[in-house]
């Protein structure tokens, strides 16, 4: 168990909390409930923040809270990984990662690229992409949830959105795949060569394709911006488009797979609400809230300081590393009344601030909504009987960020007399 005390010595805020510690990742909440508000990490070299109104105050304030660090590995990379990942990186700061002016430069091109006409006009493929794997789900045994839909449907819908050739799907999957360890996690020297030999040719993968629709744009969101590069180079460059092409299949990602594993768990672990919703689909979107707001799929984010600042009593020098515990602001007892209970009936429970808030918030969170609202929207119809396979352990990928279970294994709900 990562401990909580306050350390004896030269600074009171300095505590042991391990984000890596296999306790805190199978089960984090019992810990977040017990660190101080404000305090240090010496292990990550980070302040570690749980509170929802310091994390807000935080998101409300980019010129104090810089961005800047977010896509940055955790531990630093070895000299072989450098080597691995090519000249191009690290990549230009374009969204996530970037500060005023740039980031408002780009936000605001890429949301008239990710309009609410093109989300809306995802919603069938997504629902028939939905229902082509679910019905493949076996009827007559156990299936892990996450192999079967959860991971699939998102990666394949960010990828339409995109524009990637559908053929390309298992190619770019492979390549996806442990950008999370990279940045977020704790890799081995030789998993940090591996996974940024994959990042440097998804990289180049993205260059090429930003350059073919560049020359011939089509109906699509790289299409979209692209239009915007022709009209003035000045406004958007093609390596940004690269960048942003680059971040946001990735982003839409995994985020997504655990949103929706982690909503058919807690739902199935609170059958009675699985049963309301089965009744009633209207409640279907305010579960998706209290998902996100109870054990939502990304459990903390970063910012670093431009100057001094207190938080919370607690005095913050300059160019401090912050992690913001997301985890902990949904269940914060100060801004949700008995916050450890699941309720799908929760009138708040879209109060989280598991997309942020602000100047960064999720460009995503249309889509991922919709794709989690359609998820259940389809399971609850085609599956009231679902069950967990009793006595399962779930296992969580090892990194500060992004949590759901790796597998969740389901069956039809046998009855005992
Ligand atoms: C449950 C699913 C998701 C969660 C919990 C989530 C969470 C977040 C969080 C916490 C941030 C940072 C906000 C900040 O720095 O203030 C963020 C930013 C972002 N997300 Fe998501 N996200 C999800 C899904 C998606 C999807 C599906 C996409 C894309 C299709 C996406 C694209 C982005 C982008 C581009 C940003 C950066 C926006 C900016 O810097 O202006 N996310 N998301």
């Amino acid at each position: 168990m990562a401990t909580t005390e306050t350390a004896t010595g030269a600074c009171p805020h300095h505590v042991g909390f391990d984000p890596f510690d296999p306790e805190y990742l199978a089960d984090p909440y019992p810990e977040l409930g017990q660190l101080p508000s404000v305090c240090f990490a010496p292990g990550l070299g980070m302040w570690v923040l749980r509170r929802y109104a310091d994390i807000e105050a935080v998101f409300r304030d980019p010129q104090t809270f810089s961005a800047a660090i977010v896509q940055d590995p955790m531990f630093p990379l070895t000299e072989a990984a450098r080597t691995e990942l090519g000249p191009n990186f690290p990549l230009p700061k374009t969204m996530s990662n970037a500060d005023p002016p740039v980031h408002t430069r780009i936000r605001r091109l890429n949301l008239q690229a990710f309009s609410a006409r093109r989300t809306a006009a995802l919603e069938p493929r997504v629902r028939a992409a939905a229902e082509q794997l679910i019905n493949k789900l076996p009827g007559d045994e156990p299936f892990d949830l996450v192999a079967g839909l959860s991971y699939p449907l998102p990666a394949f819908m960010i990828f339409t959105l995109i524009g990637f050739p559908a053929e390309d799907t298992e190619l770019l999957k492979s390549w996806c795949g442990n950008r999370m360890a990279f940045s977020w996690g704790h890799p081995t020297p030789a998993e940090q060569v591996e996974i940024a030999g994959n990042m440097r040719r998804y990289w180049d993968y993205c260059t090429e394709f930003v350059r073919a629709r560049i020359a011939e744009p089509r109906d699509d969101f790289t299409s979209d911006l692209v239009r915007v590069h022709l009209a003035d180079p000045a406004q958007m460059s093609a390596l940004e488009i690269t960048s942003v092409i680059y971040g946001l299949s990735f982003a839409g990602h995994e985020t997504t797979t655990n949103l929706t594993s982690n909503a058919v768990r807690r739902l199935l672990e609170n059958r009675e609400q699985w049963k309301a919703l089965c009744a009633d689909p209207s409640l279907i979107p305010n579960a998706v809230e209290e998902v996100l707001r109870y054990d939502t799929s990304v459990i903390s984010w970063r910012r670093i300081t431009t100057k001094p600042v207190q938080i919370g009593g607690v005095d913050i020098p300059e160019g401090a590393k912050l992690l913001l515990l997301l985890g902990g602001t949904g269940r914060d007892a100060d801004r949700f009344a008995d916050p450890a209970r699941f309720d799908v009936h929760r009138e708040d429970a879209g109060r989280h601030l598991a997309f942020g808030k602000g100047t960064h918030f999720c460009l995503g969170a249309p889509l991922a909504r919709m794709e989690a609202r359609i998820v259940l929207e389809l399971l609850t119809a085609a599956a009231p009987d679902l069950e967990l396979v009793p006595d399962q352990r779930f296992d969580f990928p090892p990194n500060v960020s992004f949590r759901g279970p790796q597998q969740l294994w389901l069956r039809r709900f046998v009855e005992v007399s």
